[in-house]
């Protein structure tokens, strides 16, 4: 069955400063983002009416959009109070919401810089992202690495950064799993294919230094929620000969939330303590049952 699309939906999006109809909410055929990736964006999860680190996520869209060049015309600020407008006027309490910057479509070439930025605000309902969350995920290894940081701005939350996420899931997905681990470009283990990745031995947490992907929001929250557990928590350069050596494995990402993984290219792993601690420590964070 053909899906509907989004621009055939009801609906309300923020745009550029207003409320608009979704239907209403367009581009140009000649915006710089579409031909040169100069977008980045944000995704998050309403839980209960409140959007989950709502001014983190828009500090971190501002970041992503300075690391491209570019200036959001909007205050972190002004894009927290839009999540909060459109989620009231969708209805929504329990939503994905995201955000999104990008250059527009006054000159089309590689120089942007007379390019105007625009900005929207979009919401709506989405499950889990994984739906067998305590019996684990299978993952197979990408096919594309991260790039280093000379190569790619590999700090911002970037459209274009996800071209190698998108052709490794699609990867994955053809071969019947559910997601790709991604080393980076030294061959150590970086994270999934939007998601960070840890890895658990003997009761501590091991997690990859995150020097060439992206710092999760959900992944920073998850260390503290395992260190008030007294669990303890190593980043550090993490190969994938190591990987037999572990017992559980987890996902973390606003989307995943906290996802277990049982198997990696024919590695398994048993989802036990570890990953239903975290899992439902987060559940119960992002709802506002446990504070930090
Ligand atoms: C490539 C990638 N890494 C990591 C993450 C996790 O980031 P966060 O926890 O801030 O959502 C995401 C989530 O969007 C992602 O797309």
């Amino acid at each position: 069955m053909a899906l509907v699309p989004f621009h055939d939906r009801e609906g309300w999006v923020w745009m550029d400063g207003e409320i608009i109809p979704q239907r209403e909410a367009k581009v140009h055929l000649m915006t710089h983002a579409l031909h040169y990736g100069s977008c980045v964006f944000e995704g998050e999860r309403a839980y209960d009416g409140v959007v989950f680190r709502s001014a983190e996520h828009a500090q971190r869209l501002h970041q992503s959009a300075r690391l491209l060049g570019f200036q959001i015309p909007f205050t972190a600020e002004e894009i927290t109070a839009a999540k909060t407008a459109v989620l009231s006027k969708m209805g929504l309490e329990t939503a994905y919401v995201r955000c999104l910057a990008w250059r527009g479509s006054e000159a089309l070439g590689v120089s942007a810089k007379a390019n105007t930025i625009h900005a929207a605000v979009c919401v709506w309902e989405w499950g889990s992202y994984f739906e067998n969350k305590m019996t684990g995920i299978r993952m197979m290894v990408a096919p594309w690495r991260r790039p280093a940081p000379d190569t790619a701005p590999c700090e911002a939350k970037a459209a274009g950064l996800y071209m190698i996420c998108t052709l490794s899931k699609h990867a994955a997905e053809d071969a019947g799993f559910q997601d790709a681990l991604m080393m980076d470009w030294r061959g150590q283990i970086a994270e999934a294919t939007g998601a960070n990745i840890f890895l658990i031995r003997d009761g501590a947490i091991h997690t990859p230094t995150p020097d060439c992907f992206l710092n999760g929001i959900t992944r920073q929250t998850v260390i503290k929620l395992a260190r008030r557990r007294n669990l303890e928590v190593i980043e550090r350069p993490i190969f994938p000969g190591e990987l037999a050596s572990f017992d559980e494995v987890f996902l973390t990402g606003s989307a995943a939330e906290v996802t277990p993984v049982n198997e990696i290219a024919g590695i398994k792993f048993k989802p036990g303590a570890v990953c239903e601690t975290m899992l439902n420590d987060y559940a119960n964070l992002v709802r506002g049952k446990l504070v930090l």
